[in-house]
């Protein structure tokens, strides 16, 4: 039997049960990234990474050990397990069993022993009676804000609720590529989710229809476009903008403009800068254009707590080939979609959209928002 001793404590730990339960643990050779250990049995062969971070496993590490197994040195393993000493947060498992991957597997540490998880039984999500309006805004055209509203809306369906969009734009842009809407197959047994939009005039605030979660608003950029009566429900308002260089002193301005425009109406919503368009792979021109705004925002997250400039590497939404084409099927006369697939598959707007939830739920104290997970466990 190889000797455990030489791995970390939580991966010793996890190494050490399944050494008892009959597995043989192998450690990869040095500076091998992907997984921390394989754990092998008969015919199984299975690369483990063990998370032990002070806050539930989020997204982009569920996202990142699945595309692990998308190259080639893993196709030795047969399965992967991504085990979690502290949980997941709620949207990594909805994006998890969103992408129903046969080859991985999560787990839990509970009471100091591992239990995989099992997603067939996957409770429900809880229902609210409360609505939460959270609005999509800024004055600048063009950045994002109908592909914003509309995957946002996709992703809290992901998440198992219903969800309305209100399509406050003149141009009913969303209308057009949506219709009355879409809906979002549930996991496992759940049943589908909706997202239906709805025209300002179809929207009774006194008598939203049943069994809704959430209202994104998709809103016009002239602030004075979008109704007083539905700008002060938001309780989260998010302004999309980029972080390319000669955008980048304009559009502080515009953020400053499009905060001070918020304010003057509602005085408590969070406002969240989300970066659009995000280039994943230029890290290092992103943290130097970050840091810009940072420097340029600092003064007024002082003076405003609940204003906020979401850093990249916590949440952005990655420019991607979906997100650009989306719209395509008024064209070629298809049925309406969302720019990812709904059942199955890893896809970078999922995955972004649903990490984007987890962080609003994180950055803010809206208990309507927070969502619980009963997990259905079973021993390995
Ligand atoms: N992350 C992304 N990756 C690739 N393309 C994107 C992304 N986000 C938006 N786009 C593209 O940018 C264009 C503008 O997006 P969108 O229409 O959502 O912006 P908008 O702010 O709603 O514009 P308007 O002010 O006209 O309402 C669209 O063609 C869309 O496909
Ligand atoms: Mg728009």
């Amino acid at each position: 039997m190889v000797s455990v001793g030489q791995l970390r404590d939580a991966e010793e730990q996890v190494a050490r049960q399944l050494q008892q339960a009959g597995w043989t643990i192998t450690l990869p050779p040095p500076n091998t990234a992907g997984y921390d250990f394989e754990a092998s049995k008969a015919r199984e062969v299975i690369a483990v990474q063990v998370k032990s971070h002070k806050t539930p496993v989020k997204v982009p590490q569920v996202e990142r050990f699945l595309d692990f197994f998308d190259l080639p040195i893993s196709r030795r393993f047969t399965r992967g397990l991504l085990v979690s000493l502290s949980g997941f947060t709620h949207n990594a498992l909805s994006y998890f069993s969103n992408v129903n991957s046969n080859r991985v597997r999560l787990a839990v540490v509970k009471e100091g022993t591992v239990h995989w998880i099992r997603f067939d039984d996957k409770q429900t999500a809880p229902d609210s009676d409360q609505l939460v309006y959270v609005g999509v805004f800024t004055c600048k055209g063009g950045v994002g804000k109908t592909t914003i509203s509309a995957h946002l809306a996709g992703a809290i369906a992901l998440s198992g609720y219903n969800v309305a969009i209100i399509d406050l734009d003149p141009q009913k842009n969303l209308t057009t590529l949506l219709g009355g809407g879409v809906l979002i197959p549930g996991a496992g047994k759940e049943p589908p989710r909706s997202v239906r939009v709805f025209r300002l005039d179809e929207w009774d605030d006194n008598q939203p229809p049943p069994g809704i979660k959430l209202v994104v608003c998709d809103c016009s950029p002239v602030f004075e476009e979008n109704p007083v009566h539905i700008v002060e429900k938001f309780s989260y308002c998010i302004i999309p903008t980029t972080l390319n260089p000669l955008g980048l002193n304009k559009n502080g301005y515009v953020i400053k403009n499009t905060l001070r425009e918020i304010r003057s109406v509602n005085k408590n919503a969070y406002v969240f800068v989300l970066i659009n368009n995000y280039f994943k792979d230029e890290a290092h021109k992103a943290q130097v254009l970050k840091n810009q705004y940072k420097k340029y925002f600092s003064k007024l997250s002082e003076q405003e707590p609940r204003f906020q400039f979401i850093d990249p590497d916590n949440a952005a939404i990655r420019n991607s080939k979906q997100l650009f084409y989306w719209g395509y099927h008024i064209y070629s006369g298809e049925k309406p979609e969302l720019a990812f697939t709904t059942i199955g598959g890893k896809c970078a707007p999922k995955a972004d959209f649903l990490n984007l939830l987890d962080y609003l739920e994180e950055h803010s104290d809206i208990s309507q928002f927070k969502t619980t997970d009963n997990l259905e466990l079973e021993m390995y």
